[in-house]
């Protein structure tokens, strides 16, 4: 197949692309940065951001021919603190993903695989979140929902019969180059607090595993589907202090007497396994842990 990869550069496109390639597919990746270089040799390199003010209408050149387009383009800060920390991201989410599917539209292309992302439900405290589930409304958490939702939308009015489309929900990615990394080095520098009891449920899948999903909805292509792909999901406070055990190192501090604004998202991806075929196999743990190098043995 003619696969053309939007913003396929990052944590996700180093594992999806290659996995495209030796798939037999031929590949484009579109991007506005300098991290082309890295990408496989006989991959197509297009230059470019979906902001940028002629986006429409040269994406709409570039995509023509292709059987279907992938839109894995974010920009997620780096510091959530900041001040207007999500403004570019929504931009990408909102703007770049009407961009993406009115050149999907006006090329004629016949497929679209969308990224979303979990975070956009709302707190589910013990229940299972499965698509059905609303999007987070409440006004707290609109930066980073609401352009979730206006992304969604953008797709689900795409005609499922000239667009097959699917919005794959991603977990929270770990693995290589992932948030992981920094909550490893944060918890080995023994700053890591968890406000609350520490019992809200995390979803996190495997960037690899989120590759495979992405590589059977592009050879699979739905019409007009929405799946959450996650890992099973864990309380944090037990998350963190196995992540912490399998480096050897003090577990998190529970601070029942901080402010817990924590959301616990216990998503459900049986759809995506029955409509892919898709499992994750790689687990949520890190293998390179001083445990997994036989440095540390807690007798678990
Ligand atoms: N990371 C997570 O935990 C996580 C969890 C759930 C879902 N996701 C979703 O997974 C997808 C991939 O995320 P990732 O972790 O691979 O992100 P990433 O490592 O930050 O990579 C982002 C990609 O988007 C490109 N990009 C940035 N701004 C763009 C623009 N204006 N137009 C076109 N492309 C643009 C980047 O290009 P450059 O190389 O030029 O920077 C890069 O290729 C996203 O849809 C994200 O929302 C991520």
């Amino acid at each position: 197949m003619r696969v053309f990869a939007i913003g396929a550069t990052g944590v996700l496109g180093r594992e999806l692309v290659p996995r495209l390639v030796a798939r037999g597919h031929q590949v484009a990746v579109m991007s506005p940065g300098g991290r082309q270089a890295a990408l496989p040799p006989g991959v197509d390199r297009v230059r470019g951001s979906l902001l940028d003010p002629d986006a429409g209408e040269l994406l709409a050149a570039r995509v023509r021919g292709f059987d279907v387009v992938v839109n894995t383009a974010t920009a997620i800060p780096r510091d959530f603190a900041a001040k207007d920390a999500w403004a570019e991201n929504s931009r990408v989410r909102v703007e770049g993903t009407r961009v993406v599917a009115g050149a999907v539209s006006a090329a004629g292309v016949p497929a679209l695989v969308q990224l979303s992302v979990t975070m956009a439900y709302p707190d589910g405290g013990e229940r299972l979140l499965r698509e059905t589930e609303p999007l987070d409304a409440c006004a707290a958490r609109a930066a980073i929902a609401a352009p979730v939702a206006d992304l969604e939308a953008t797709v689900r009015a795409l005609p499922v019969e000239r667009v097959a489309w699917t919005v794959l929900r991603a977990a929270r990615f770990v693995g290589p180059g992932t948030v992981q990394d920094r909550q490893r080095a944060d918890l080995r520098a023994g700053t890591v607090r968890v406000a609350g009891n520490g019992r809200e449920f995390v979803s996190m899948v495997h960037v690899a595993d989120f590759a495979d999903a992405v590589v059977a909805a592009v050879e699979r292509p739905a019409r007009g589907l929405v799946l959450n792909v996650s890992d099973e999901p864990v309380r944090n406070g037990a998350y963190l202090a196995r992540l912490a055990a399998l480096d050897g190192v003090p577990g998190p501090v529970l601070s029942p007497g901080l402010r817990a604004d924590a959301v616990s998202h216990r998503v459900c991806s049986a759809a995506a396994r029955q409509a892919l075929g898709w499992r994750p196999v790689r687990g949520i743990w890190p293998s390179d842990g001083a445990a997994a190098r036989g440095i540390f043995c807690s007798g678990r």
